[in-house]
């Protein structure tokens, strides 16, 4: 399995380029993006809007192609895998979370973080048991069995990351996973963040322009029409 192998960086980008072409026209969304992370490396990735930030995470996680140049993941080229590659890649170490926690209302915390577990092929007991200490690591212990809609937007988003890390991923993206929340609550996700990301050794990258996420980053990546400045 993959979440075994040793790596020296997590995720790599080399000369990364994505152009968006529509009807006559083209957008250069990334202009030759070199990035890595390593384990155990919180990594902020801060631009305005429409910076190409969204691209480049779609990139990482082989949800999207570069135009030209090339991602490596756990050090291992994503063109040279198939589609079935990728997405147990995905499901197996790579984790994701979003600025809104997109939890099922009607289910608890705990059914949200085994939803995961659930498409492989794992015994109930043990999906049980990675869902609740996930919970856990998230401070969510004691409100596993209350249903997203009676959570708070930081609780949610307190779920959504114990679902982006049940299965233990090696690296977490996140595309402004505290952009919705005020910013007492974002300062207690960004901590739970980095402190889980230094623990685990795992490779954060988070897309924001929250600047109290990026005072804690390890470092900054800046990105500016397509570019990366750090
Ligand atoms: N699927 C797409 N088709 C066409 N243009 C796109 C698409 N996705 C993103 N873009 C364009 O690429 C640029 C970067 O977008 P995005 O990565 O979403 O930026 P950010 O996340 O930093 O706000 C923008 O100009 C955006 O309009
Ligand atoms: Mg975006």
């Amino acid at each position: 399995m993959t979440s075994e192998v040793v790596v020296a960086t997590i995720a790599e980008t080399r000369g990364v380029t994505r152009e968006f072409r529509s009807g006559g026209g083209s957008v250069r969304a990334l202009r030759g993006v070199d990035l890595r992370i390593r384990p155990g490396e919180f990594v902020a990735l801060r631009g305005r809007s429409g910076s190409g930030k969204t691209t480049l995470l779609n990139i990482l996680i082989g949800l999207d192609n570069p135009t030209e140049g090339q991602v490596l993941i756990l050090e291992r080229d994503l063109a040279k895998m198939s589609e079935s590659e990728r997405a147990r890649l995905r499901r197996e170490s790579i984790g994701m979370m979003f600025q809104n926690a997109h939890l099922f209302p009607s289910l608890t915390a705990q059914e949200n973080v085994e939803i995961p577990l659930r498409l492989g092929r794992m015994q109930s007991a043990q999906r049980t048991r990675q869902a609740r200490e996930a919970l856990e690591q998230v401070g969510l212990g004691k409100r596993a069995h209350h249903r997203g809609l009676e959570l708070s937007g930081g609780e949610q988003q307190r779920v959504a990351l114990a679902r982006a890390l049940v299965h233990q991923p090696r690296f977490i993206v996140a595309d402004e996973p505290t952009g919705n929340l005020d910013s007492l609550t974002g300062r207690d996700i960004t901590k739970l963040l980095s402190d889980i990301c230094h623990t685990n050794k795992i490779g954060m990258l988070i897309a924001t322009h929250d600047a109290t996420l990026v005072a804690m980053a390890d470092r900054v990546a800046i990105i500016q029409d397509g570019r990366i400045a750090e």
